[in-house]
């Protein structure tokens, strides 16, 4: 028995920024091809549940998920897990879970459209998977972006060939590959036609892209910076995730001469003890990350530093710990992301002996987090009372109040409604340990 084609769809995107994007251009394929977006996962008659795979908990999610779908007369809707747990299970996710009809991973969702005609074919019980990492680029087959919003994610950089020993992201996204700088220019300028005002460049390894321009000079991410800041209306320029030894000096001296660059990075150190990073596979020190730090400091004074951090990492020590808790006192973090070592299937880390007990990790969690926590509300108060600018994202929880980012990227509110996408000067008049609030500056 066929299925019935589906008229609506609903994208739940579950991961980082990257899969945010792979959802936002899992939509736009769908649109392209007839569908349209439903309010929601209930009256949808596909979902795709855009996975993570990162840590356990992220992993597991969707199975819970994927039980929640089941509607009160039985039936559920075509269901297709994509993103990362896709990749990493495959066909293992619908001898789970029965009611999933395709699974696709993150190098082959150009391809949805023929995996649900595919699911569609063959009746109940049949599923179409593809985690296949194909030669040619799913960036070329996807529909060219028409989004609204302020605010726009870019891929540029994809994969990781760094092999950090307790991360599943090199089997899941694949190896490093940078798009071609002319596909990056083109897909910025229709971001900009479509009303994005501020662009993210993204990248597991975001800093290790390489390109080469249009005069066929080799390029690494500063360049490239530098050519979108040419582009007519794209006001602000972000990126994420960088690793400690690809900061080149064109992208540190980016941040000396571009005035569209923010001043912030967040640039991952994840222990602070040489021993441990040694075992995580990091392949840098605590050393040569301060010395990261120091020279984009010396390139722009006020940039804000953020960094991830994992507590608990097998054969971790108080003594490891406290390393940790001394780097991030000589940092000072304006944000961080912070969480416990989680072991995962296929990783080297998952198999080593020392493993950390539950309890301890999360005292060291709580211990680190409340030094983060009290760095993020320093650096925030430290902007009392200046002027800055704010590029206005959405509408607050109060009526006439707007949220949007600061250069560097805190949630300012403001009370008197600018509108939505304008670039504002606002007054900084008070600080919180999450938030700004500004007045518009008269
Ligand atoms: N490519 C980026 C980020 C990858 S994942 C980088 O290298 O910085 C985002 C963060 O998740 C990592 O920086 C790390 O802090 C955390 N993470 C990755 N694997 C983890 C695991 N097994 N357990 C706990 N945290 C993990
Ligand atoms: Fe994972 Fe390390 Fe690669 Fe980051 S650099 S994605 S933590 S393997
Ligand atoms: Fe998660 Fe995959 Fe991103 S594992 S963090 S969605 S690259």
């Amino acid at each position: 028995m066929n299925k019935p084609a589906p008229k609506t769809f609903h994208v739940k995107s579950f991961g980082c920024q990257m899969n945010v994007y792979d959802g936002a251009r899992m939509a736009e394929l769908l649109e392209a091809e007839g569908l349209s977006a439903a309010t929601g996962a209930d009256e949808a008659d596909l979902v795709v549940l855009n996975t993570c795979h990162i840590r356990e908990k992220a992993a597991e999610k969707v199975y819970s998920d994927i039980g929640r779908l089941r509607r009160d007369d039985g039936s559920s809707p075509m269901i297709a897990v994509a993103g990362c747990v896709a990749q990493a299970e495959g066909a293992e996710i619908p001898r789970r879970a029965p009611s999933v009809d395709i699974v696709v991973g993150p190098q082959a969702y150009h391809r949805l459209p023929d995996l649900v005609r595919e699911a569609q074919k063959g009746g109940r019980g049949a599923r179409a998977v593809d985690t296949d990492m194909p030669a040619e680029s799913k960036f070329d087959a996807l529909p060219a972006r028409r989004r609204q919003g302020p605010t726009a994610f870019l891929t540029v950089q994809e994969g990781c060939d760094k092999f950090c020993t307790y991360c599943v992201v090199p089997y899941t996204r694949g190896g490093e590959v940078s798009r071609p700088w002319q596909a990056v220019v083109d897909e910025a300028k229709a971001l900009v036609d479509a009303g994005a005002r501020e662009i993210t460049l993204l990248g597991q390894n975001v800093n290790a892209w390489e390109g080469e321009d249009e005069a066929g000079r080799v390029q690494g991410l500063g360049g490239l910076i530098r050519a979108l800041d040419r582009l007519p209306g794209l006001d602000r320029i972000r990126y994420t995730t960088s690793h400690p030894n690809d900061m080149r000096d064109d992208l540190v001296n980016a941040h000396k001469d571009v005035a569209s660059l923010m001043p912030f990075l967040h640039l991952p150190v994840q222990a602070g003890s040489d021993r441990i990073l040694k075992a995580m596979n990091r392949s840098h020190t605590v050393e040569s990350y301060l010395r990261q730090i120091d020279r984009v400091r010396a390139a722009r004074p006020d940039i804000a530093i953020s960094g991830d951090f994992i507590v608990g990492f097998p054969g971790e020590t108080e003594e490891d710990f406290a390393a940790t808790l001394a780097l991030v006192a000589r940092v000072e973090h304006a944000q961080a992301f912070s969480f416990k070592y989680s072991p995962r299937p296929g990783t080297p880390a998952a198999t080593m002996g020392d493993q950390v007990a539950a309890e301890v990790m999360d005292d060291r969690l709580q211990r680190l987090q409340a030094l983060l926590n009290k760095q993020q509300h320093d650096f925030n108060q430290a902007k009392l009372g200046i002027r800055t600018q704010v590029l206005i994202e959405r509408d607050g929880k109060k009526s006439g109040q707007r949220i949007g980012k600061s250069p560097w990227l805190q949630s300012v509110i403001v009370e008197d409604g600018p509108a939505i996408g304008s670039l504002v000067d606002v007054d900084i008049i008070a600080a919180g340990p999450n938030s700004l609030t500004g007045a518009i500056a008269s």
